[in-house]
């Protein structure tokens, strides 16, 4: 269950300013003190929140902080910035409504510390996401880069904001942070080339020259050592706990992630050494002939590093240092300036250089962190401006600064007092009008345009003629005179000419928080903010893009003898464009005391917050809140807060709540007037009412919480007494149980014991008795037993007496019968074997007959019967033997298993003859047809040469291949095939025997279907021709030569040329195609091949003989043909042993 808590739980003092009883200064400043003294360091007025200063970090920021506060109602917790924050943010997102913050408060009171809180908390609880996570970086880095442009180190605060800041963060529909806008005001440039003692000025010069590296100064043609520069005070040029050089490194961070390009970096650093440099230009003054001084630079080389710096001719601006040009309507007059007047024109220039880089950078950072997207966005704005300043020494500043203060002050009136009104119409509450102090009158003195300070000072600024702050405080003196809120000495108003508290010099303005004293020196001046326009327009002509920017009026085109507006004005303005702008917004304010002015976190000075808080108008501020009515509050937290105090109400009230609250109130008799019933609230006119509720409802939740304790205790009692009771039931049971157990045990034990004694006794007694019985019986059984046997030996003996009578006689007739039956068995025995050898001999005689029988039958049919089978089964085995030994398919095969019965031989010789021609005609059915031609081809060969020629074995393993030249894919016998025309079936070399000499010369021999050809082997040119049909035979020897003579038919056409005598190594082939081709002719006759060693051939008209002889074997199987005479070639063949 959520716990519901209020802010006026565990409150120290009140945390509300409203609820203060009763309500006097005194009372207001012992509730802060109080609070202050335990940490407590914000309390509310309402809405507004009073923040102290605590000067030491508090643990109240920490992460778990924000979660607690987040999303909670204002009035649920302890003060705090983030309740209020919380508040805003949540109206800005939910109900649509923008917001501002305004923090006001004096130096070092924590108005830059707020704002940054009430930012890190927004940045905390808003939106996630890359590109919301950038935007709030952005915004958030923003802070360092203008705290160190626009903050310095002051007597009242070491980080003092020297310039006012108002910033517009915008949001989009979901609360994500889209943006934001920058707004400044009147930076405090008099600073920059002054400050009062213990002060520094603005951070960044001291960053610089600490932070950066010695590069950077070299290039900024700086120095490190502070004390080298003018415009830098010495006193205080560092601060304790500050880290200048660290700084420097968190601001150009700062610049990065806030977007500044580094070039721009760059001029900025360039144009702050400028500034240090200016200030450290001298001038001399050199009397002119007219006996006036005019100044002149005195050591030129600051003036030539700054002008290098900046890119400024120097000459031009050495002479804007000792003219000043006025020009008025068409003419221009040259005055030269004294010493005096160029210090003063330096130093103008040093702070408009500074103010406007100042404004520069302002309007940088919006053009970074302004919001992209075009929708309408939400707006939060949080101002951080300064708060009333009440001085012993007051200026225009203080004037001008006050003023936006009485402005301010005026919205926050106007703004608190409407949205009292429109609550209390919301509510229907009846509107009572409210006595309060309307400044609209302090506002009117000062800004009226027609006879307000500020017009009467612009007035005499711009008149002609001698204007000095003296003429200026005349005019107010005139004019304001009547004015309730103007006080002077010199005014016509005689009640102030005693007042020796108002010096003659000075006026004095009544404001909401205070009278103010302000000197009326320097208000002319620096309403001006005068720089001379030759200076201006040195500047412009720098060649240096920002300083440009920077001073547009130095631009020729732009030359305007308009005066440009007066501080005063364009404060005014801006702080109207403020004041319009806050009030279409729903303001929140904080508003900052500063407990000391030792920035102690342990001293609260009374005097000094009791300043704060009148100036603040703080008890204006509680008193409008309280004219109506004091507090109010929802029904539903109402109820539920006092519910306690009435019966009816207590612990559950079941109607409406606001029923409730009426029951409630009735019951407690609240006077009538001290309420009135909202639409969702109720109103209490008076503190005390609800301090009354307060106290009742602390006593009723005293007396509940005894009521609690009490019943809880006795619920706790009551509890504890049953457990034990219960408990008590359980052991004593336990115990019992035991206890008869044990009891039990032992009496069992005990009988047991007593049983065994008595049992034991009677056992024994009857042991004794069965002993003795036992006895007795054993006694009588002995005597029955010695008189049995004395009666049985008796017997006995007499029995012994006659059974050895009897066996006499027995024995007697046993040897009678034995002889007897002796003799009959041999008798017997006689007979039998006599009997026996009748049946044998018949038996044997019987058998030998069986025999003699059985033996004819034998013989006439199992004899043969046996003879069969064993037979079939020899061939059986042989069958199944020679199946398992089978030799291979090979035709050449010649193994074949030996026979193994002598009777089997001719059976086993055709087997052999069957299987060698079956396997030959497995063989042949394999055969293709060129396979087939072949072996026919061979058979031819075999059938005419076989055991006939030598030659004829060696040819068997040659394929017949018939075209051994291949002639028809040969180009070198092209020609030769060409001549032929018809199919070669033979082609090769073979050799021509000369018969002259015997000798072989090479020649192609081809043969073709029809003839013979011979033609040179090398040309191929055919030779000789010859028909197949002129051939009459062939005729080759026996041996193993390839000799040939091809005998041709005689009267045939070739048989001219005579018979060819050729060898060839295929003669076998040559022959076997010859003989076939012979064979397939037309007339078929069948070629007549001759072999024999001796045979004739027909050279022409000569027959010679051709005779084959048998000549030792020599190397090379060639056979040698040699002439032996003119009738006989013999050729002489090589033994093949
Ligand atoms: N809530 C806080 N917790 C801790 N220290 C604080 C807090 N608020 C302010 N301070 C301390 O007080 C110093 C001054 O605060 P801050 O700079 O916010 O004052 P200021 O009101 O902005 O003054 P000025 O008008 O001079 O700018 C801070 O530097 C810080 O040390
Ligand atoms: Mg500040």
């Amino acid at each position: 269950m959520e716990v519901k808590t209020s802010l006026l739980d565990n409150m120290i003092g009140v945390g509300d300013m409203v609820l203060l009883e009763p309500l006097s200064e005194d009372s207001f400043l012992e509730n802060l003190k109080k609070r202050f003294e335990h940490n407590e360091i914000y309390t509310y007025i309402g809405s507004v929140v009073i923040s102290m200063n605590p000067y030491r970090s508090l643990p109240i920021y920490t992460p778990e902080k924000v979660e607690e506060y987040r999303n909670r109602n204002f009035y649920e917790l302890s003060p705090h910035i983030y309740a209020l924050a919380d508040e805003a943010y949540r109206s800005l997102r939910d109900q649509d409504k923008d917001q501002c913050i305004l923090i006001t408060g004096e130096s070092g009171a924590g108005k830059t510390e707020a704002s940054k809180l009430v930012m890190s908390y927004v940045a905390a609880v808003c939106g996630k996401g890359q590109e919301v996570n950038k935007v709030k970086e952005q915004l958030l880095q923003s802070n360092p880069v203008l705290e160190a442009f626009g903050n310095a180190k002051t007597v009242r605060n070491d980080n003092s904001s020297r310039f006012g800041k108002y910033m517009d963060i915008e949001f989009d529909f979901k609360g994500d942070p889209l943006g934001g806008v920058i707004s400044n005001y009147l930076l405090e440039k008099s600073r920059v080339v002054k400050q009062p003692r213990g002060e520094r000025n603005f951070h960044i010069f001291y960053q610089l020259l600490s932070g950066a590296s010695d590069e950077t100064l070299k290039k900024l043609k700086l120095d490190r050592d502070f004390s080298k520069y003018n415009y830098l005070s010495l006193d205080s040029a560092s601060v304790s706990g500050v880290d200048d050089a660290a700084n420097f490194r968190t601001v150009r961070n700062a610049m990065q992630i806030v977007g500044f390009m580094e070039d721009e970096v760059q001029s900025v650093l360039q144009l702050v050494a400028a500034v240090l440099k200016l200030g450290n230009i001298e001038f001399k003054p050199e009397s002119r002939s007219n006996g006036l001084d005019e100044s002149r630079v005195k050591d030129k080389n600051d003036l030539k590093e700054m002008c290098e710096l900046l890119g400024i001719e120097q000459s031009v601006l050495e002479r804007a240092f000792s003219y000043r040009t006025v020009e008025a309507k068409s003419e221009k007059v040259s005055t030269t300036l004294n010493v005096a007047q160029a210090y003063y024109a330096r130093d103008a220039l040093a702070k408009n250089l500074y103010s406007r880089l100042f404004s520069w950078l302002v309007t940088r950072i919006n053009e970074s962190i302004k919001a992209q997207a075009k929708t309408r966005h939400k707006v939060m704005g949080v101002l951080d401006i300064y708060g009333f300043e009440i001085f012993e020494d007051n200026s225009f500043e203080q004037f001008i600064i006050n003023y936006c203060n009485e402005k301010l002050q005026q919205i926050f009136i106007e703004l608190t007092l409407r949205e009292e009104q429109e609550e209390y119409i919301r509510e229907g509450i009846e509107w009572t009008n409210i006595e309060y102090f309307n400044n609209a009158v302090i506002c009117d003195l000062i800004e009226n345009n027609k006879n307000g300070i500020l017009a009467m000072l612009d007035e005499e600024c711009l008149r002609p003629g001698t204007v000095t702050d003296e003429t200026f405080l005349d005019k107010l003196n005139m004019i304001c005179a009547q004015h309730q809120h103007f006080e002077s000495r010199l005014s016509k108003n005689s009640k102030f000419l005693t007042d020796h508290s108002l010096p003659h010099n000075c006026f004095r303005i009544q404001h909401y928080a205070g009278k103010v004293l302000y000197r009326a020196e320097g208000f002319v001046d620096k309403n001006n903010d005068l720089l001379y326009r030759d200076l201006s327009q040195a500047m412009y002509k720098a060649n240096h893009g920002l300083i440009k920017q920077l001073f547009p009026e130095g631009s020729p085109a732009k030359i305007n003898l308009k005066r440009p507006p007066t501080a005063g004005y364009q404060f005014k303005a801006s702080v109207g464009t403020l004041m319009r702008n806050l009030q279409t917004k729903n303001p929140n304010y904080i508003r900052c005391i500063k407990p000391n002015d030792k920035k102690s976190s342990h001293i609260f000075t009374e005097s000094l917050v009791c300043h704060q808080v009148r100036y603040l108008g703080l008890m204006e501020n509680v008193r409008v809140r309280r004219a109506g009515y004091a507090f109010r509050q929802a029904y539903e937290p109402c109820l539920e807060r006092y519910k306690m105090l009435c019966k009816k109400t207590w612990p559950h009230w079941k109607g409406p709540a606001r029923k409730g609250v009426e029951v409630l109130m009735s019951d407690l008799k609240v006077p009538a007037e001290e309420y009135a019933y909202g639409r969702s609230k109720i109103f209490i006119r008076n503190p005390k009412t609800l301090f009354f509720l307060e106290e009742r409802r602390r006593q009723c939740l005293q007396d509940l919480a005894t009521l609690i304790q009490k019943i809880y205790r006795g619920w706790k009692c009551r509890r504890q007494f049953l457990l034990m009771k219960k408990s008590q039931v359980v052991v004593a049971a336990w115990y019992r149980r035991y206890a008869q157990q044990k009891k039990y045990l032992k009496i069992k034990h005990a009988t047991t014991v007593m049983q065994s004694f008595a049992r034991g006794w009677q056992a024994r007694k009857l042991l004794r008795q069965l002993k003795h019985q036992k006895r007795c019986e054993e006694a009588a059984t002995t005597i029955a037993a010695y008189w049995h046997g004395t009666q049985a030996r008796t017997e006995l003996r007499r029995l012994k007496q006659e059974v050895r009578n009897k066996r006499a006689v027995t024995v007697i007739w046993a040897f009678w019968q034995g002889t007897k039956a002796r003799r009959e068995l041999r008798q017997l025995k006689e007979a039998a074997r006599n009997k026996h050898a009748v049946s044998v001999i018949w038996a044997g005689w019987q058998g030998t007959k069986v025999r003699r029988e059985y033996r004819k039958f034998f013989r006439a049919n199992a004899g043969k019967k046996i003879y069969n089978f064993t037979v079939q089964r020899i061939i059986q085995k042989y069958f199944l033997n020679l199946k398992k030994n089978l030799p291979s398919m090979s035709p050449v095969d010649k193994s074949w298993p030996s026979r193994p019965y002598s009777f089997l031989d001719g059976v086993h010789a055709e087997l052999r003859r069957i299987f060698h021609l079956w396997r030959c005609k497995k063989y042949r059915s394999q055969f293709t047809e060129e396979k087939k031609a072949v072996y026919e081809e061979k058979l031819e060969a075999s059938t005419l040469f076989k055991d006939k020629k030598a030659l004829y074995p060696s040819s068997v393993s040659q394929s017949f291949k018939g075209d051994y030249l291949e002639i028809n894919k040969n180009p070198k016998y092209q020609k030769l095939h060409s001549a032929v025309d018809e199919k070669v079936l033979l082609a090769d070399t073979v050799s021509k025997i000369n018969r002259a000499n015997g000798k072989g010369s090479p020649r192609i021999f081809l043969l073709t279907k029809k003839s013979v050809v011979l033609a040179d082997q090398k040309s191929g040119q055919v030779k000789a021709s010859v028909p197949l049909l002129d051939l009459a035979s062939v005729s080759v020897s026996t041996q193993n030569d390839g000799f040939f003579a091809l005998k041709l038919k005689e009267g045939s056409s070739s048989a001219v040329k005579g018979d060819f005598l050729l060898s060839s190594e295929r003669l076998i082939e040559i022959i076997t195609k010859l003989y076939r081709l012979s064979a397939t002719n037309a007339d078929r006759v069948p070629l007549n091949v001759d072999i024999s060693d001796e045979f004739l051939v027909q050279f022409k008209n000569d027959k010679v003989c051709v005779k084959f002889i048998q000549g030792s074997p020599r190397n090379g199987s060639g056979a040698s043909c040699k002439r032996k005479n003119n009738r006989l070639l013999e050729v002489s063949v090589p033994s093949t042993a």
